[in-house]
């Protein structure tokens, strides 16, 4: 019999977790395809991040079982880039794995180049700007032999112009280097935009209480008609769309609080 989740990188079988009494994950059934952009939203502490590390293997389900294929980089809002290297040597350090330095050294010229950061290898990241680390971050995720890139709301720290930009920066590093995506996020516009499907996960203990699969081209603009349909039904599932008239920067307002 073919095994339908041969192409599968992640899989939550049944997963539970508490944190002593407190019941944060609920029979939680997720399968994550190869290349799949996967996008999880739910309610402030919910257990999103709690999810993320359970994927990770950062932390052990009480009960349940976690299925992972492929080197795994996690991606955080903010602070991820170790302060007292240069941005070169943070990058290098997602190019462990490789021994030959020419190989090293010109995977890490071609990632300055995808990330527009040629000229800054040897700044230290206080040295730039929230937008260029998160940049950083991204090329150090996608670097060298990874598979699976686990976000934690990774722009949500940066002012709107440039979380629309990394957005679609995003894409464009994804397009040229494929990988599985685990993305959480609080703002709908931005699920939208990038995710092949959004899970929508409950009040805490979170369990999936919606799933959306999103077939919109890219680049989706926030005029889609499909992408407005996507909006309304997160919303809608969320308990926050309370107005026919769909204000989208009042709704995200809501959402990120
Ligand atoms: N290590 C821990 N020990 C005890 N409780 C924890 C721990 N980590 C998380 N929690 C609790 O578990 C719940 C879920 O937290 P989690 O950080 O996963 O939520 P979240 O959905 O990511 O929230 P947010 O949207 O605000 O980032 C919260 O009530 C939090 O206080
Ligand atoms: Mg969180």
């Amino acid at each position: 019999m073919k095994d339908n989740r041969s192409n599968s990188q992640l899989v939550l079988e049944n997963v539970s977790h508490s944190f002593g009494e407190l019941h944060v994950i609920k029979d939680l059934n997720i399968t994550v395809e190869q290349g799949e952009l996967v996008v999880l939203v739910g309610p402030s502490g919910c257990g999103k991040t709690t999810l993320l590390n359970l994927l990770s293997g950062h932390i052990k389900p009480i009960s349940g079982n976690v299925k992972r294929e492929g080197i795994i980089r996690t991606v955080y809002q903010q602070d991820g880039l170790f302060p007292w290297l240069t941005v070169s040597e943070n990058i290098l350090m997602g190019l462990r794995s490789i021994s030959d330095t020419a190989i090293q050294e010109q995977e890490l010229r071609e990632l300055f180049e995808l990330i527009h950061l040629t000229g800054f290898e040897n700044h230290y990241p206080h040295e730039l700007s929230g937008g260029m680390r998160q940049r950083v971050e991204l090329a150090r995720a996608i670097a060298g032999d990874s598979d699976i890139l686990l976000m934690d709301e990774p722009f949500s720290a940066l002012d709107y112009q440039t979380r629309l930009r990394l957005r679609r920066e995003l894409l464009r590093l994804l397009a040229k280097r494929p990988r599985t995506v685990v993305f959480v996020t609080h703002d709908i516009e931005e699920a939208v935009q990038l995710a092949d499907r959004i899970l929508i996960l409950s009040k805490r203990p979170a369990y999936v209480c919606s799933e959306l699969q999103i077939e919109a081209q890219h680049p989706r603009s926030l005029d889609n008609p499909s992408v407005i349909t996507a909006m309304k039904t997160i919303l809608d599932e969320l308990g926050l769309h309370t107005s026919s008239d769909l204000d989208v920067s009042e709704f995200n307002n809501l959402t990120t609080q």
